[in-house]
């Protein structure tokens, strides 16, 4: 498995602070802004509703981090979770890989109740130890998701329509 490679890795959230200000004064200023997680990926800024999303990808968690009120709520999925894309008609809705499925998610991403999930696709069914990885939707609504094929050996690169 891919994660073996990486067993300790701890990843932290830094912030810029706004670049002129930053840049007349000081220079740019990183700050910690939430605890250590296993492997945290896939940060996505939400602009509609100020939201920063990233997951971590091992204790199967999707996260929110509110900036203006620091708060962070997460959802709990059972298996291996990334990426996480947030959907263009319904702030409330969500594509995420679950292992190697596709899942559609209902969350209010300002609580942590999981309202609802359903399976979209699921891909590489000969290779069950196969999970998702990267992956972002374009301004098509293409989905391109990286999937580690039989537990990391083949990396392939999906891409899926109309997300
Ligand atoms: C990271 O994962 C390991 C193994 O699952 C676990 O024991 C450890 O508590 C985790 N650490 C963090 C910071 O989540
Ligand atoms: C995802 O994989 C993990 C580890 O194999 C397994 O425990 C979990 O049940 C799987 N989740 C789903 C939804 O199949």
């Amino acid at each position: 498995m891919f994660f073996k490679l990486f067993p300790f890795t701890l990843v932290t959230l830094i912030t810029l602070t706004t670049f002129k200000v930053s840049y007349i004064a000081n220079g740019p200023c990183v700050r910690q802004l939430t605890q250590p997680f296993n492997i945290s990926e896939e940060p996505t800024w939400d602009d509609r509703i100020k939201l920063l999303y990233f997951v971590d990808i091992l204790a199967g968690r999707i996260y929110s981090y509110d900036p203006v009120t620091t708060i962070l709520n997460h959802i709990q999925l059972d298996g291996y979770v990334t990426p996480i894309i947030p959907t263009v008609h319904d702030t409330h809705v969500f594509v995420a890989g679950l292992n190697r499925t596709l899942v559609a998610i209902r969350w209010y991403p300002k609580g942590s109740r999981l309202e609802a999930v359903g399976t979209l696709t699921t891909v590489a069914k000969q290779f069950p130890s196969s999970q998702f990885n990267d992956g972002k939707a374009d301004a098509k609504g293409r989905l391109w998701i990286e999937i580690f094929i039989g537990g990391g050996e083949v990396h392939q690169i999906l891409t899926m329509s109309s997300l």
